[in-house]
Protein backbone atom coordinates (compact mmCIF):
# COMPACT_ATOMS: atom_id res chain seq x y z
CA UNK A 1 0.00 0.00 0.00
CA UNK A 2 1.49 3.19 -0.85
CA UNK A 3 0.37 6.93 -0.50
CA UNK A 4 0.64 10.29 -2.34
CA UNK A 5 -0.49 12.98 -3.82
CA UNK A 6 -1.72 12.46 -7.09
CA UNK A 7 -3.30 16.02 -9.04
CA UNK A 8 -3.63 18.20 -5.35
CA UNK A 9 -5.49 14.54 -3.92
CA UNK A 10 -4.65 12.06 -1.89
CA UNK A 11 -4.72 8.53 -3.43
CA UNK A 12 -3.26 4.99 -1.71
CA UNK A 13 -3.12 2.51 -4.49
CA UNK A 14 -2.84 -1.11 -2.59
CA UNK A 15 0.38 -2.62 -4.68
CA UNK A 16 3.61 -3.64 -4.23
CA UNK A 17 5.61 -0.96 -3.34
CA UNK A 18 8.33 -1.75 -6.36
CA UNK A 19 5.45 -1.73 -8.84
CA UNK A 20 5.95 1.20 -11.65
CA UNK A 21 4.43 4.76 -10.42
CA UNK A 22 2.94 4.23 -14.26
CA UNK A 23 0.58 1.49 -13.63
CA UNK A 24 -0.44 2.64 -10.67
CA UNK A 25 -1.93 5.79 -11.94
CA UNK A 26 -2.74 4.22 -14.94
CA UNK A 27 -4.82 0.80 -13.72
CA UNK A 28 -5.11 1.09 -10.00
CA UNK A 29 -5.80 5.43 -10.33
CA UNK A 30 -7.73 5.02 -13.70
CA UNK A 31 -5.80 8.31 -15.09
CA UNK A 32 -5.01 6.96 -18.67
CA UNK A 33 -3.02 10.56 -19.97
CA UNK A 34 0.41 9.12 -18.87
CA UNK A 35 1.53 6.64 -21.54
CA UNK A 36 3.68 3.39 -21.86
CA UNK A 37 6.12 3.56 -24.41
CA UNK A 38 9.18 1.61 -23.92
CA UNK A 39 8.75 0.68 -19.81
CA UNK A 40 12.92 1.45 -19.71
CA UNK A 41 13.33 5.44 -19.06
CA UNK A 42 14.38 5.59 -22.88
CA UNK A 43 11.51 7.33 -24.65
CA UNK A 44 9.63 9.97 -22.20
CA UNK A 45 5.85 8.60 -22.98
CA UNK A 46 5.19 8.18 -19.44
CA UNK A 47 6.90 11.48 -18.05
CA UNK A 48 4.86 12.76 -14.91
CA UNK A 49 6.39 15.41 -12.31
CA UNK A 50 7.55 14.63 -9.21
CA UNK A 51 7.17 17.11 -6.82
CA UNK A 52 7.59 19.77 -9.75
CA UNK A 53 9.72 17.97 -12.13
CA UNK A 54 9.75 15.45 -15.03
CA UNK A 55 10.14 12.12 -14.21
CA UNK A 56 10.00 8.65 -15.99
CA UNK A 57 7.09 6.63 -13.98
CA UNK A 58 7.84 3.72 -15.77
CA UNK A 59 10.81 3.10 -14.08
CA UNK A 60 10.16 4.76 -10.53
CA UNK A 61 8.58 2.30 -7.76
CA UNK A 62 5.43 3.55 -6.09
CA UNK A 63 7.14 3.18 -3.25
CA UNK A 64 9.12 5.55 -3.90
CA UNK A 65 6.90 8.50 -4.28
CA UNK A 66 4.86 8.09 -0.81
CA UNK A 67 4.32 11.01 0.87
CA UNK A 68 5.25 12.98 -1.94
CA UNK A 69 3.38 15.07 -5.09
CA UNK A 70 2.93 13.79 -8.16
CA UNK A 71 1.51 15.58 -11.45
CA UNK A 72 0.05 14.08 -14.01
CA UNK A 73 -1.15 15.70 -17.45
CA UNK A 74 -4.32 15.73 -16.09
CA UNK A 75 -3.48 17.87 -13.33
CA UNK A 76 -0.79 20.38 -14.77
CA UNK A 77 -4.02 22.63 -15.17
CA UNK A 78 -6.96 21.91 -14.27
CA UNK A 79 -9.25 24.10 -16.58
CA UNK A 80 -5.98 21.84 -19.34
CA UNK A 81 -5.33 25.60 -20.22
CA UNK A 82 -1.64 25.62 -19.14
CA UNK A 83 0.07 27.80 -21.57
CA UNK A 84 1.87 24.39 -22.91
CA UNK A 85 -0.77 22.98 -23.33
CA UNK A 86 -2.64 26.14 -25.15
CA UNK A 87 0.47 26.74 -27.51
CA UNK A 88 0.52 22.86 -28.27
CA UNK A 89 -3.10 23.25 -30.18
CA UNK A 90 -1.88 26.48 -31.57
CA UNK A 91 0.87 25.15 -33.23
CA UNK A 92 -0.71 22.07 -33.83
CA UNK A 93 1.57 19.89 -32.13
CA UNK A 94 0.51 16.45 -32.16
CA UNK A 95 0.27 14.01 -34.93
CA UNK A 96 -0.47 10.54 -33.35
CA UNK A 97 -0.82 12.26 -30.02
CA UNK A 98 0.71 9.44 -27.80
CA UNK A 99 3.96 10.82 -27.24
CA UNK A 100 2.22 14.15 -26.52
CA UNK A 101 1.41 14.37 -22.96
CA UNK A 102 5.18 13.05 -21.90
CA UNK A 103 6.38 16.07 -24.37
CA UNK A 104 4.28 18.54 -22.20
CA UNK A 105 5.37 17.31 -19.11
CA UNK A 106 8.71 17.50 -19.77
CA UNK A 107 8.96 20.93 -21.56
CA UNK A 108 7.32 22.11 -18.05
CA UNK A 109 10.21 21.52 -16.89
CA UNK A 110 12.67 22.74 -19.37
CA UNK A 111 10.35 25.96 -19.22
CA UNK A 112 11.46 26.39 -15.69
CA UNK A 113 15.17 26.21 -16.06
CA UNK A 114 15.29 28.02 -18.93
CA UNK A 115 12.10 30.52 -19.24
CA UNK A 116 13.15 31.54 -22.33
CA UNK A 117 14.74 28.48 -24.33
CA UNK A 118 17.10 28.40 -27.27
CA UNK A 119 16.76 25.49 -29.97
CA UNK A 120 19.90 24.25 -28.49
CA UNK A 121 18.44 23.74 -24.83
CA UNK A 122 15.29 22.70 -26.14
CA UNK A 123 17.03 19.78 -27.88
CA UNK A 124 18.89 19.43 -25.21
CA UNK A 125 16.14 18.51 -22.43
CA UNK A 126 13.83 17.26 -24.81
CA UNK A 127 16.47 14.72 -26.10
CA UNK A 128 14.75 11.77 -23.83
CA UNK A 129 11.43 12.43 -25.47
CA UNK A 130 10.62 10.79 -28.43
CA UNK A 131 8.30 11.27 -31.10
CA UNK A 132 7.63 8.30 -33.88
CA UNK A 133 5.49 11.14 -35.91
CA UNK A 134 8.75 13.25 -35.85
CA UNK A 135 6.73 16.36 -34.93
CA UNK A 136 9.74 17.53 -33.50
CA UNK A 137 9.95 20.40 -35.61
CA UNK A 138 6.07 21.76 -34.09
CA UNK A 139 7.34 20.78 -30.62
CA UNK A 140 9.78 23.46 -30.53
CA UNK A 141 7.89 26.09 -32.06
CA UNK A 142 4.67 25.07 -28.94
CA UNK A 143 7.40 25.50 -26.25
CA UNK A 144 8.79 28.90 -27.78
CA UNK A 145 5.04 30.12 -27.89
CA UNK A 146 4.76 29.13 -24.33
CA UNK A 147 7.83 30.65 -23.38
CA UNK A 148 6.52 33.86 -25.02
CA UNK A 149 3.01 33.47 -23.50
CA UNK A 150 4.51 32.81 -19.85
CA UNK A 151 6.55 36.08 -20.07
CA UNK A 152 3.57 38.11 -21.15
CA UNK A 153 4.28 38.68 -24.88
CA UNK A 154 1.03 38.34 -27.05
CA UNK A 155 1.47 34.94 -28.88
CA UNK A 156 2.66 34.70 -33.20
S1 LIG B 1 7.66 4.30 -21.10
FE1 LIG B 1 8.84 5.34 -19.62
S2 LIG B 1 10.51 6.19 -20.70
FE2 LIG B 1 9.45 4.97 -22.17
S1 LIG C 1 2.86 12.63 -32.20
FE1 LIG C 1 2.92 10.50 -32.65
S2 LIG C 1 4.49 9.75 -31.35
FE2 LIG C 1 4.63 11.89 -31.18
Amino acid sequence: MSQFQLNGLTVQVDVDDDTPLLWAIRDNVGLKGTKFGCGIGLCGACTVHLNGRAIRSCITPVGAVAGQTVTTIEGLDPAGQHPLQVAWVAAQAPQCGYCQPGQIMQAATLLEDYPNPTDAEINAVMAGSLCRCMAYARIRKAIKLAAAQMQGEPQA
